[in-house]
């Protein structure tokens, strides 16, 4: 069933593999990004997209921003054939070495309250519950919960 994780290459995921991330997107979420919101990101200078590849097949990614002292995980998603398999720990553990190295203070996300799987990767990860957002999902009204990871103090140098 494919590589080994550790044998899985991790590089950046650009414009040129639209294709692979659209489709590993709809196989990830009921309510998929469109191609139209990854061109955005693909424009947007905050956004970086990383992602394990094994061979040429994409089969994980991570969207995150970079904006000053925070940092905010816009999507994940694994291929199915590859979950629970510590592929997300290993894009997340980049994600969090990444904005370390930028000097980020914290990390934010959102993730639906239903969803018991990202919630216990982001749990284990040491990212812990800051709040709600009330009906944050405008496909299903679905509420938001608000994880925050904390990186470094504020005002540290
Ligand atoms: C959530 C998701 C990214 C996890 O990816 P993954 O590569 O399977 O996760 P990992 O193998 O790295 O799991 C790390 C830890 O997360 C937790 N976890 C992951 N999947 C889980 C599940 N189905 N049930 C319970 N805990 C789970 C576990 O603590 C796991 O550690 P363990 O395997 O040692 O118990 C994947 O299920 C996915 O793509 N889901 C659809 C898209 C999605 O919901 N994205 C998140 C949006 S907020």
């Amino acid at each position: 069933m494919g590589a080994e994780v550790t044998e899985l290459e991790l590089a950046p995921v650009s414009r040129e593999d639209m294709e692979q991330l659209l489709e590993l997107e709809r196989l990830s979420f009921a309510s998929p990004w469109t191609r139209g919101m990854f061109e955005s990101e693909f424009d947007n200078p905050f956004a970086f997209i990383i992602g394990l590849w094994d061979g040429s097949r994409l089969v994980a990614y991570l969207d995150y921003w970079i904006m000053g002292d925070e940092a905010h995980v816009m999507t994940i998603g694994v291929h199915p054939d590859y979950r629970r398999r510590g592929l997300a720990l290993r894009l997340m553990n980049e994600m969090v070495a990444a904005v370390r190295h930028a000097r980020c203070a914290y990390v934010i996300l959102e993730a639906r309250v239903s969803n018991t799987p990202a919630l216990a990767l982001y749990s284990k990860l040491g990212f812990v519950r800051v709040g709600t957002r009330k009906k944050y999902y405008t496909d299903n009204g679905e509420d938001a919960v608000v994880m925050l990871l904390p990186i470094r103090e504020k005002y540290d140098e």
